[in-house]
């Protein structure tokens, strides 16, 4: 059996209760509706029109379940195809789409790279997948086939960079833990960790908790049989070959130097000389911090990220309330945030709380400028700061028809 698929049937990954289904909905990106609909059809789709998804790699459901439940929601005639090669993992997917009472959903046990064979989709979500692949590149060709024209993916792959110390102790423990049963590797690994010596990056790599969060947290991490990280450029290359082109990047600011040099003018000047993907791989080199990539992509010249330009675009805000967000910005002048432990601030002036209090995922931004008597040139300067700032830390997107 491929060893991989060995790994997965004996801890289907994340660890998931379908029973949790009752009390919780776990969403996070890529992958929600609202979020498609911003990075990939410029906040516009209309959802009463058909969509196909396939959710490559789904494991034991997360993506799948939100992006099901969401589309549901907003009475999308969708039809998802999901496709693992784990019976395992499936068997916890499935559990959960059946606690759910989700009929959109058809499962498949099948190997990645026969994705094309149940296309073509309007959507792809492939989170955590590609990068264990014997070759990823013909994975994201079979992706690539498998997308309709004017599709787009959403993609999360690990990053080299955050995850330092992962890489020498995976080598460690093929070497040492080899033959032993998956049981036995998880507890002597645990033993290995326990003792390590102070001077093991991973230990000392404060990014990373997955190992202690469950048996299968620890394997998926410190004893993978196959897991290859990607930088932005590898990542970039894996997708031009395919055909593809990044559209996005998430957390857009996390991949902007400026994010990481100090104020200056000349070094700026340098960091705008730069192209948008060069721009992105000096990000990941300053920041140091980056565990994975999430990024929406398209085939070149298709996937069109949502502007602000047009008064009936509709704001929403992820993961914050309109209301105590507004409240901070008029008491603080913005506010900060923590994203793999660095702190970023997030100016915005204070005048702008009442724009951000009024999104509440109906109102339009023409709806918004009327409600606080500006004309929509007046509202367009006093709104850009909320779009760079919120935009920039994927907390504020635009759809017209999908919803939080
Ligand atoms: C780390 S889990 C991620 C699951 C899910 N996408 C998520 O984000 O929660 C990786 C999943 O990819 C599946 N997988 C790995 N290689 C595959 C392949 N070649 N074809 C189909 N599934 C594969 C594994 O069985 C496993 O369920």
């Amino acid at each position: 059996m491929d060893p991989v698929r060995r790994q997965y049937q004996s801890y289907p990954y994340p660890e998931r209760d379908p029973a949790d289904e009752a009390k919780r909905l776990i969403e996070g990106s890529p992958s929600h509706p609202v979020e498609i609909d911003h990075f990939l059809h410029g906040g516009r789709r209309d959802w009463t029109a058909p969509f196909r998804a396939l959710v490559a790699g789904g494991g034991t459901g997360d993506g799948l379940i939100m992006l099901a439940v969401r589309l549901a929601d907003i009475g999308c005639p969708a039809e998802i195809i999901y496709l693992d090669m784990s019976e395992a993992s499936r068997a916890v997917a499935e559990a959960r789409a059946k606690a759910r009472g989700l009929g959109s959903i058809r499962f498949v046990t099948a190997d990645l790279l026969t994705a094309p064979d149940y296309g073509p989709f309007d959507y792809i979500d492939c989170c955590g997948v590609l990068h264990h692949l014997a070759d990823p590149d013909a994975g994201f060709r079979a992706l690539a086939q498998a997308l309709a024209p004017g599709g787009g993916i959403g993609l999360m792959v690990y990053a080299p960079f955050g995850r330092t110390g992962v890489y020498p102790l995976q080598a460690a423990f093929g070497r040492l833990l080899r033959d032993d049963a998956p049981e036995d590797r998880v507890r002597l690994a645990r033993q290995v960790l326990e003792a390590l010596p102070k001077t093991n990056w991973f230990p000392r790599n404060t990014l990373l908790g997955d190992h202690r969060a469950s048996d299968a947290g620890l394997h998926d991490l410190l004893l993978h049989s196959r897991d290859r990280p990607y930088t932005v450029a590898e990542l970039a290359g894996a997708l031009e070959r395919a055909g593809l082109g990044v559209v996005s990047f998430l957390e857009p600011a996390r991949y902007d130097p400026l994010q990481y040099l100090p104020r200056d003018a000349d070094l700026a000047e340098r960091v705008e000389a730069l192209e948008p993907l060069e721009r992105a791989a000096l990000a990941e080199q300053l920041a140091g911090n980056m565990k994975t990539h999430i990024v929406y992509a398209a085939r070149p010249g298709e996937g069109a990220e949502a502007r602000p330009g047009r008064s009936q675009a509709v704001p929403h805000l992820k993961g914050v309330a309109a209301a105590a967000l507004a409240r901070q910005v008029a008491a603080k002048g913005g506010f900060s945030l923590k994203s793999d432990g660095l702190d970023h601030a997030i100016d915005l002036p204070c005048a702008t709380a009442p724009l951000i209090g009024a999104i509440d995922g109906t109102r339009s931004l023409g709806g918004i400028a009327a409600a606080a008597g500006l004309d929509w040139l007046g509202f367009g300067a006093a709104w850009g700061p909320v779009h760079r700032g919120l935009c920039g830390f994927n907390l504020l997107h635009y759809s017209q028809g999908a919803r939080r």
